[in-house]
């Protein structure tokens, strides 16, 4: 039994508030140095008790196995302006040494039924507590604006449902996933435009900073 939940939680919210800062730094160092940032914007969360108990009793897990089996009490969400950089920030998490890598999903190339997209991965993350070192798992999900949008309506729309859609909005969520893609795509595109008269503008003898600016926005 978990007797101190406050106690099993801080190096959870330890992870997540370390995580934050750390994911938010990246983005500032993009910026700083006048690149395209891959991170738009963080967010992060520990599951709340009550959904932590619910999920053990549907999956069978014993409280002495939360721990190992619930790799999603700490979780970070990071979204990202294009599909192309969540590549980017998913071989930036690999390589880094203060977390490791020990699942990946990848909804993107093989999205789920539902029409659910976004990169998972569950980390391993040292947190420094006074007894010592302990290592947790961390989920960390990589999506686009858009998949941000699509993932967060259809989850208000299934809390409202219990996962029991009507047909009619089962099928309008479809569309809606369909829709979402396809802005990826028309993104995609727009953003090699801009790289593209980003290259010709660095490389040219006419550098308008303020355009340029604009550019690396
Ligand atoms: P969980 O019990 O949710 O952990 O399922 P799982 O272990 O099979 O993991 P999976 O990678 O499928 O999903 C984990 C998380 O991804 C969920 O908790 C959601 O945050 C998100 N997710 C997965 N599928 C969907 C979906 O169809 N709709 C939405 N909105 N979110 C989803
Ligand atoms: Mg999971």
């Amino acid at each position: 039994m978990i007797e101190d939940w406050n106690q099993f939680l801080m190096p959870y919210e330890q992870a997540v508030n370390e995580l934050k800062v750390k994911l938010r730094g990246i983005r500032k160092q993009f910026q700083e140095s006048n690149q395209h940032t891959s991170i738009e914007f963080v967010t992060g969360r520990v599951k709340p008790i009550d959904s932590i108990l619910t999920k053990a009793k549907a999956r069978n897990i014993p409280e002495d196995r939360i721990e190992i089996e619930m790799q999603d009490i700490a979780g970070l969400r990071i979204m990202c302006q294009f599909v192309d950089d969540i590549h980017e920030v998913v071989k930036m998490i690999r390589t880094r040494k203060d977390m490791n890598v020990v699942q990946e999903r990848d909804y993107i190339t093989n999205k789920k039924p539902s029409g659910y997209r976004s990169y998972h991965l569950v980390i391993e993350y040292p947190v420094q507590l006074i007894t010592g070192e302990k290592i947790i798992f961390v989920e960390i999900q990589i999506r686009t604006l858009s998949m941000n949008f699509w993932a967060t309506i259809e989850h208000s729309l299934n809390y409202k449902y219990q996962g029991e859609f009507p047909s009619e909005i089962t099928r309008r969520l479809e569309n809606a996933a369909e829709a979402a893609y396809q802005l990826d795509e028309e993104m995609s595109k727009i953003r090699e435009e801009i790289q593209e008269a980003q290259h010709l503008f660095s490389h040219g003898k006419g550098k308008d900073e303020r355009f340029q600016k604009y550019l690396n926005k």
